[in-house]
């Protein structure tokens, strides 16, 4: 029997402190004028970085998709976490929201492919249920790209805003869901955009430091020219592959970095602004984590309706670039869940914390108790006793 990969659940997250291009012009030479005129970005919501991660912003959006499909985390089979500003290297930020969430069934890893990352993750989980290895998949797109944005240079911080936004990916065998996605990459435009230290390559330093290479490097002319021609090229490659022509499709999301870049490929696809959907006024470009906010936003104005037919289409650094066409199958507006059910999640989250905590303080009482090696097998024997 056929299998289809619906999205069943949405939410999104954006820090709630604002900074506007006013206060960007305090800090370094621009103005409102240039920045809106240039780039179509107003403001951008920014974390506390004393309370605020890319982990902390994906959980949040991901138990708001949860809510949305009325999902147990315990039923999740899969996070993908598509970011380029991870909590660590490593451990993934995946495994941080597995954790946060009490998904306690879910195999959990990143996935960077730059802007295109969200996209990516669409076709990973959607791969993973019309084969049949996984019935819910939670895709993350999560950012905090103001931790690696240099606030001195004007090239680039004016551009980027920090968020997060989720879907819940189910297998259905209502036709519909993700119908086709494109997936590309040219690595040699790889130094167009790029945070150039932190890996093997320039491990930190005091001289990496020194020179900036823990921020954004961008050469932003390049970029735009390589998205003005791969956003339309992907766009109508993948409504070939979904047997659609770009007049039955009602809405494209396009990754919001530039008002400019989104405009010149609509132009070049020959389709009405209505069609195209843009927030990155509010959000400046967020990175993995703009497409899923859009389409949230999207949902939310009315702008997707059932059986719609849409795209959503992004590049990124890489240089990557990838689209997917979804015929959205989900009843609109959702039905409210019941409020013992909302209660009895926020229960199980409550219930996620104290688990992962007593794991923590377990951990450590048996590597004190029995020696590192016993200590932590016998967690780990805990662990497939009690959760599976
Ligand atoms: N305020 C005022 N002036 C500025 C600013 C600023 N913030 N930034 C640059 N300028 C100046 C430049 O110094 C330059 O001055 P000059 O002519 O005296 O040399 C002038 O403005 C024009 O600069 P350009 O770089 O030609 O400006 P452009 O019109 O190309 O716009 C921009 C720059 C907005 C960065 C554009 O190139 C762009 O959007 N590129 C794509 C970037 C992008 O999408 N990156 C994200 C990729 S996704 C990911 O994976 C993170």
């Amino acid at each position: 029997m056929a299998r289809y990969a619906q999205i069943v659940g949405w939410g999104m997250c954006v820090p709630d402190y604002i900074l506007t291009n006013d206060d960007l012009s305090r800090i370094v030479d621009t103005s409102d004028e240039w920045i809106r005129t240039r780039t179509g970005i107003r403001e951008r919501h920014i974390v506390n970085e004393k309370t605020e991660t890319t982990s902390s912003l994906a959980v949040k959006a991901a138990r708001a998709a949860l809510g949305v499909a009325d999902l147990s985390p315990r039923q999740v089979d899969t996070i993908i976490v598509a970011t380029v500003t991870p909590d660590y290297p490593f451990p993934a930020t995946a495994c941080l929201v597995q954790d946060a969430l009490g998904a306690a069934h879910a195999s959990a890893f990143d996935l960077n492919a730059g802007c295109s990352g969200f996209v990516y993750g669409l076709n990973v989980g959607s791969s993973l249920i019309t084969s049949g290895q996984a019935d819910y998949v939670l895709v993350i797109g999560a950012e905090t790209l103001s931790r690696i944005t240099d606030w001195n240079d004007r090239d680039t911080c004016v551009l980027f805003g920090d968020g997060a936004g989720a879907v819940v990916l189910a297998a259905s065998q209502i036709s519909g869901g993700v119908r086709a996605t494109v997936l590309g990459a040219d690595g040699s435009g790889g130094d167009l955009l790029m945070l150039p230290a932190g890996g093997s390559r320039h491990p930190a330093s005091r001289q990496t430091v020194s020179d900036g290479l823990h921020f954004i490097h961008m050469k932003g002319r390049e970029v735009f020219r390589f998205a003005t021609r791969v956003m339309p090229q992907a766009t109508r490659e993948v409504a070939e592959q979904a047997g659609w022509t770009l007049d039955e499709v009602s809405l494209i999301i396009p990754h919001q970095a530039n008002d400019r870049i989104i405009q010149s490929s609509a132009k070049r696809l020959k389709l009405p602004p209505e069609r195209v959907f843009t927030n990155l006024e509010r959000y400046g470009n967020t990175s993995a984590a703009s497409i899923p906010i859009a389409l949230c936003e999207a949902v939310e104005q009315g702008r997707i309706e059932p059986d719609d037919r849409v795209i959503l289409v992004s590049f990124g650094a890489g240089l990557t670039w990838a689209a997917a066409a979804v015929e959205w199958s989900m009843p609109l507006p959702v039905k409210p869940v019941p409020w013992w059910r909302v209660l009895f999640r926020h229960l199980r989250y409550r219930w996620a914390w104290l688990r992962s905590f007593a794991r923590r303080a377990l951990r450590k009482l048996a590597v004190i108790l029995l020696g590192p090696a016993e200590g932590n097998g016998w967690l780990a024997r805990l662990r497939t006793h009690r959760d599976r």
